[in-house]
């Protein structure tokens, strides 16, 4: 039984109650079809005060495969919050109507604002550039997937890591097992915050590289997590523009790395892996996003049996 009762950040997430979501996420995994009654009268409220696809639909199919409904908003422009309502009353109310709430606001720590007040559990489902403690078990299910353990991997991280939440709630939950080594590659621009750097690896007393260059960095890495430029975090569109093409990972580059290597990203894609890279067997961009919503069945399972307990 999970000891959380709601996820809001990787930070909630010990390593026991992680390995028991991702150890049911691979039995969904190979038998999807034997979860399809065990929500059967629950419902989900999908709190969407931010766009997004991927998360959303991710969500909504996960609570119909369990046999659940769902309800929700996919723009903050149809809900309540443009008469004015606070952040709180619409998940209180909503919490009134519903057994479990996702939900995604750009303003970081909405999540936690949201639940202090709501009377289901929450799922953080991104929380301006802070945390996406969901994209995180989906990671984690694919890296457990594709490479069966979660130690001692050279992991790059590339792209903007300075608003890339999933990036600050991977490398915090990786930062859990042993014998892993860390490479970032990022502009001068988009560096990890060092609030993050502090939380992840310093008190950790972890080791991490920085670098500009990916091509340099493609030779000896076991995980590539390639993130996009997070167009609408940036305060200047200038700065935006010069750095939005920085990284372009492409089938010839991939020349260079080796041939287990796994190429992760969280997806959307804008520019940063060319087209050519999908076929490549590397390339599990895709199979992560289902593998995203088998392990939000596993969460959503997990997380009622724990609040009804
Ligand atoms: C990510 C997000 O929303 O932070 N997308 C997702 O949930 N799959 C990554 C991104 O938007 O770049």
């Amino acid at each position: 039984m999970l000891k959380i009762k709601k996820l809001l950040s990787a930070d909630d997430l010990s390593k026991e109650d992680l390995m028991e979501i991702i150890e049911l996420g691979k039995e969904i995994v190979k038998s999807p079809s034997d979860f399809s009654n065990s929500c059967n009268g629950k419902l989900l409220g999908t709190l969407f005060f931010e766009p997004s696809t991927r998360t959303r639909l991710s969500f909504e199919s996960a609570m119909s495969r369990l046999g659940g409904k769902v309800i929700g908003f996919s723009d903050a422009n149809s809900s309540s919050s443009q008469k004015g309502e606070s952040l709180r009353d619409t998940v209180k109310t909503v919490s009134q109507y519903v057994d479990i709430i996702a939900m995604r606001h750009p303003m970081e720590g909405a999540a936690k604002l949201a639940s202090e007040t709501a009377d289901c559990p929450i799922i953080n489902a991104g929380d301006g550039g802070h945390q996406h403690p969901t994209q995180t078990l989906t990671d984690i299910l694919t890296i457990m997937e594709t490479k069966n353990t979660l130690e001692g991997h050279k992991i790059g991280i590339c792209g903007d890591l300075k608003y890339g939440r999933t990036v600050h709630s991977l490398l915090k939950v990786m930062s859990m097992f042993d014998n892993n080594e860390y490479v970032l590659i990022s502009p001068d621009e988009l560096k990890l915050p060092d609030n993050v750097k502090k939380f992840v690896f310093e008190d950790n007393n972890l080791e991490y590289e920085e670098r500009t260059n990916l091509d340099d960095s493609l030779e000896d890495l076991d995980i590539l997590y390639m993130t996009r430029i997070q167009k609408e975090r940036f305060f200047s569109m200038n700065q935006y523009i010069r750095l939005k093409d920085s990284y372009v990972l492409t089938k010839d580059k991939l020349k260079k790395a080796k041939d287990d290597m796994i190429i992760l990203h969280p997806l959307p894609r804008v520019n940063e892996i060319s087209t050519d890279v999908d076929k490549d067997p590397r390339a599990v961009y895709f199979k992560q996003a289902k593998y995203g919503m088998y392990v939000r069945m596993a969460l959503i399972l997990k997380l009622l049996e724990a609040n009804n307990a």
